[in-house]
């Protein structure tokens, strides 16, 4: 299995680990619009070839599949080229701008027999069974605050008037599209579909959200989604039922889970592991579904399903907040 990588940030190295320690190979090629640049991501990671030419890149005979880590308004273009060239597809989180998009490319891979997947931790890793199961125990869950509000290590560069990718609205970024997108993942597998959802977004003068929230509603239980880009949680993701409280610490690796029982005492459900590891259990499902295509098939259409339903709902909270961000196409 030979599997190249389009782009050369640190998520690409984290995913390049993570395929060492799942497979245990190094991608075959690179893309990145520049050679140098290229070069040296090529050697971090133990590839052999380098591109600058994505359409070459798309035509090698050598590549059965690819991982795309660039801005998410390239995710359409480059996966719909890498498919027309018979590649399988992981791509980054999100899969796609617009639900439709995603619906258009999952009809060709299935038409061609090709995996197309989105890059998401929590769908592969197994703390996500871990905390199932610990919800089970704390009783009527009426309510939860689904938090992911991370300080960007790219605010600073703002503030000095620079115009990251990660705050340019012609990137298809912002708050919602970044760290948003793990809250709806969450709310969205533990709690089921919303039968309402209301929603606020607050901007930055570049025209990105900074932060948001939204409320999913069901007969039963109100559950509350904030994302922040501009500002630090310092406390968790918590769960809160009438039997005892579940505290997440990152929704997004899904790590650090504690039970609390309502006498206050606390029983770890997972601990702490490294990105890359966390990592892992996406690129092995992957190449297993690549590998066992029929056999896997309910499994990876579950998660398409997924990227599906949280894509329509990205698109209500876009709508909601008149946020438009389009794909090149
Ligand atoms: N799963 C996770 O935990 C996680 C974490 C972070 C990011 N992500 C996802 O990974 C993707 C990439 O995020 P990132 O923060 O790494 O993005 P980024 O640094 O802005 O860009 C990623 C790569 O794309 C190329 N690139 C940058 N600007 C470009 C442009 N204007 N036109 C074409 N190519 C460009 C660059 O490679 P070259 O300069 O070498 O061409 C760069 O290394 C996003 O979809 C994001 O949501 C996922």
């Amino acid at each position: 299995m030979k599997y190249a990588i389009i782009g050369t940030g640190w998520i690409a190295k984290a995913f390049a680990d993570g395929v060492k320690i799942s497979e245990g190979f190094s991608p075959f090629a690179v893309y990145s619009r520049s050679q140098e640049k290229g070069e040296d991501f090529a050697r971090s990671v133990g590839a052999e070839k380098v591109f600058t030419n994505l359409e070459k890149m798309a035509s090698d005979k050598e590549i059965d599949a690819v991982y795309i880590a660039s801005p998410n308004a390239f995710h359409y273009k480059q996966s719909k080229l890498f498919l027309e060239h018979g590649k399988h597809v992981i791509c980054e989180k999100p899969i796609t701008v617009e639900p439709e998009e995603f619906e258009e490319l999952f009809l060709l891979a299935k038409s061609k027999k090709l995996v197309y997947t989105e890059a998401i931790m929590m769908m592969h890793f197994p703390n996500r069974i871990l905390l199932e199961n610990a919800i089970k125990r704390i009783g009527k869950v009426s309510s939860a605050r689904v938090d992911f509000s991370q300080l960007s290590s790219k605010y600073p560069a703002l503030v000095r008037g620079e115009n990251p990718n990660i705050f340019n609205p012609e990137m298809a970024t912002g708050c919602l599209m970044d760290l948003g997108i793990y809250n709806v993942y969450f709310a969205l597998y533990y709690f089921g579909k919303p039968e309402k959802i209301t929603s606020t977004a607050h901007f930055l003068e570049t025209g990105a959200d900074a932060l948001g929230t939204a409320v999913f509603h069901y007969p039963d239980k109100q559950i509350t989604l904030t994302y922040s880009k501009v500002g630090q949680s310092r406390t968790a993701t918590e769960i809160y039922g009438d039997e005892g409280t579940i505290a997440v610490e990152s929704i997004s690796k899904l790590v650090n889970i504690t039970l609390y029982s309502n006498d206050g005492k606390g029983e770890i459900i997972a601990g702490d592991t490294e990105k890359e590891e966390v990592m892992s259990y996406e690129a092995k499902d992957f190449f297993r579904y690549i590998r066992e295509y029929d056999l896997c098939r309910s499994e990876y259409e579950n998660c398409a399903d997924f990227s599906l339903q949280v894509s329509r709902i990205m698109k209500e909270i876009r709508t909601q907040n008149s946020m438009k961000y389009s794909s090149k196409k």
